[in-house]
């Protein structure tokens, strides 16, 4: 590989990390299992280590990830939390264990169990729990401790004596299976979709804004690690038995140990007794007993060197594949998927498994009639991973991938640089049309109630639907003639319909269905681009241009534009008063005017586009190239060299995120006391007053 594609594949790399961070700790519906998003992560900073100069600052490696949402005030951690390295081998595990022999000495090992749910960070101020903040980002997290109180085993109060007056300790808040069985089966009753496993379970419980939902729920907190000053403890094992003295529940599930063999054993004790457990795990944490020790060891940017987590193989199991069943997805996508011989794993029966395309039917040789291995990684479909060749049947033939759609008979196509073959049918094709119209009526879309996955099939069959432009011709009376659709939900339909059309345009741009663009990229192509008419002009060069924008996405919209069908029933929509624009925010105040900006870099705080807008919306004029006609500059994490170099040359100025930040909430805070004639008494509103101030002196 040459020095180009190896950053080529950097560049990849970072963009696949930073989706499946995204997926696993915002939205909490992982696509792929933990290992797999490690042995892509290992692969990205193998290749930093060997082309340093070229590492992005904010590098997924760069952080532990983040579960940052807008709902909960985000805190500081006043400890930051770190992440732990994992290791699959236990040949790696010892060159572990042999470092830290050849650094120190003979120590001593606490082995605990993993885990499998979601980090927390409790507070206590004298013997009361002050406030339970997630992970997030590692450095600030979400202050949860509303719904954390909810929690029956975490300590509201502290039991005995000898605590610290402050500290704040760690551990992890998971639902036990009788809880996730028990909400699985709510949620199956009530139609709604299943959560993938125990941990996305309880993270998405821990994020819900009624605290009331969170306690019936079920969830439960291990407690397994401290920080603090001068905490009172020479070991963690010492830590551990006064924490649980305390009221903390710890872990029964310890050992210590001196030796490999020990440790080993430990892990082989809990591989199999694990799935006797009422919770999940997926490893053994081991750690350096000392706190001397750990101090010597010290830390990497993102994890100690003094603790390791040795992951369990994914949980598997052997049965017979009886026949494949071809889907056809809302884009024409064609996913296999396999029918097996029922068998037991991790706790249910499975009976149908995902192999995601031809190229990984052929990888892995699978045949009809083999013995196959499935494995539950992240989704709710376990997946083939292997198969036994030993037991394959002495007649079995080379599996021979379908070349026609199964539903409508068109011949099937490959894009370029695409694993999955393609239905190009659109128009025609049964599970395309209804997969887009079910899209289009969801509940992250237009949200229209009363029209549900039976509903459309019944509104396609009786020839009331073809596309999504038809939900707005509906009317009663053709309605309420359908079988099983009375007057009533012939009404609910169509309110459903109305209140669809104050859907802001991101979801509406969302809900159209176009390849690649989901929910956030909607999002980012609306601030960019502001109406739907801009994006149908734009070129995939200033498609590209969008934040979270590449050149995939690029040319998938354009092509989508340049469909006719698609522009008719685009006409068809604005005509039944669908919203194409975003809703502009109203000129707030005249702080810039007449300044031109230029925003540049990445943010912590607020999207490009969102920073744009602030400038806008306080009468300022964005710019996108530095030049003598610049004010100043608004510089994010990573803006270009040669950009500061020229702004630096001119004299513009430079401001950081937080100064202009502290500029625009100075200008909101006196927005604010003005229209309600109070004083600003908030300490920290007077410090950002107070700075803002004192940049504004040398801005304006
Ligand atoms: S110690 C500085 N101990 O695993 C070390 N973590 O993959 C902090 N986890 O973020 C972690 N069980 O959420 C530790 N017995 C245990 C654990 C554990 C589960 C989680 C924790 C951590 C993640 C790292």
């Amino acid at each position: 590989m040459s020095r180009h594609d190896d950053i080529q594949r950097m560049r990849e790399l970072e963009k696949t990390l930073e989706y499946h961070s995204h997926k696993y700790y915002v939205e909490n519906a992982p696509e792929i299992s933990d290992r797999d998003f490690d042995i892509l992560l290992r692969e990205l900073q193998d290749l930093e280590d060997r082309y340093p100069e070229e590492v992005d600052p904010n590098s997924p490696t760069k952080r532990v990830g983040s579960d940052l949402t807008a709902e909960f005030e985000s805190v500081e951690h006043r400890y930051p939390m770190q992440s732990l390295s994992n290791t699959y081998s236990s040949e790696e595990l010892g060159e572990w264990i042999d470092r830290i022999v050849r650094e120190i000495g003979e120590v001593e090992f606490v082995c605990e169990l993993k885990f499998d749910g979601t980090a927390i960070s409790l507070s206590y101020e004298d013997g009361v729990l002050s406030r339970a903040v997630t992970r997030g980002d590692g450095r600030r997290g979400d202050d949860v401790s509303n719904n954390v109180r909810t929690i029956g085993s975490v300590p509201l109060k502290l039991h005995s004596e000898g605590y610290p007056h402050s500290f704040d300790i760690r551990g992890e808040i998971y639902m036990p299976y009788a809880s996730f069985d028990r909400l699985n089966s709510e949620r199956e009753a009530a139609g709604e979709p299943l959560m993938a496993n125990p941990r996305n379970a309880a993270a998405g419980t821990l994020k819900q804004q009624s605290s009331q939902v969170v306690a019936q729920r079920g969830l439960d907190c291990t407690l397994y690690n401290i920080a603090g000053d001068n905490l009172p403890f020479a070991t963690h094992w010492e830590m551990l038995t006064a924490a649980r003295s305390w009221g903390f529940k710890i872990s029964e599930h310890m050992k210590l140990c001196s030796t490999r063999e020990q440790i080993e054993a430990f892990i082989a004790y809990w591989d199999t007794e694990r799935k006797n457990l009422p919770f999940a795990t997926d490893g053994i944490v081991i750690k350096v007993n000392s706190y001397t020790h750990q101090r010597t060891l010290g830390s990497t940017a993102k994890a100690p060197r003094w603790a390791v987590a040795y992951k369990f193989q994914a949980e598997r199991a052997l049965t017979r594949l009886i026949s494949v069943d071809f889907q056809v997805g809302r884009t024409g996508a064609i996913t296999p998927v396999a029918n097996l011989e029922p068998v037991q794993l991790a706790g249910t029966i499975v009976k149908r498994a995902s192999i995601h395309n031809a190229d990984q039917i052929a990888a892995l040789d699978i045949r009809i009639g083999d013995m196959v291995y499935v494995e539950k990684g992240g989704e709710i479909i376990p997946k083939i991973t292997e198969v036994e060749l030993s037991e394959r049947p002495s007649n079995s033939l080379p599996f021979e991938y379908i070349t026609h759609c199964p539903e409508c008979g068109s011949a099937l196509v490959r894009y370029e640089g695409e694993a999955k073959h393609y239905c190009p049918n659109s128009t025609d094709c049964k599970p395309q049309i209804i997969g887009r119209i079910t899209h289009f009526v969801g509940r992250k879309a237009m949200d229209i109630e009363g029209l549900g996955g039976e509903t459309i099939e019944l509104l396609w069959h009786s020839g009331l639907i073809k596309n999504i432009a038809d939900i707005y011709d509906l009317d009663a009376v053709q309605l309420a003639a359908l079988p099983r659709l009375g007057e009533k939900s012939a009404a609910n339909i169509l309110e459903g319909v109305r209140l669809s059309k104050d859907v802001p345009f991101e979801r509406v741009l969302f809900a159209l269905g176009i390849r690649f663009v989901g929910e956030t990229t909607a999002k980012y192509l609306a601030s960019h681009f502001r109406t739907l008419d801009a994006i149908a002009a734009a070129t995939t060069e200033e498609l590209a241009e969008a934040e979270e924008v590449g050149a995939k996405i690029a040319v998938a919209i354009v092509e989508y534009f340049a469909a006719e069908d698609n522009r008719d029933i685009i006409e068809r929509l604005r005509h039944a008063g669908l919203k194409f624009e975003i809703e502009e925010k109203v000129q707030t105040s005249s702080l810039l005017e007449g300044k031109s900006v230029v925003i540049s870099g990445k943010f912590v705080g607020r999207s490009r586009d969102d920073m744009k807008a602030l400038v806008e919306e306080h009468g300022g004029r964005n710019l996108a190239a530095v030049s003598a006609n610049v004010d100043f500059i608004v510089a994010g994490e990573n803006m270009g060299p040669a950009k500061r170099q020229k702004a630096e040359k001119l004299g513009i100025t430079i401001l950081s995120e937080e100064e202009f930040m502290a500029i625009i909430d100075n200008q909101e805070a006196n927005n604010k006391s003005e229209s309600t004639k109070t004083e600003v008494t908030q300490q920290t509103t007077q410090q950002h007053l107070d700075d803002g101030k004192a940049i504004q002196g040398t801005l304006f």
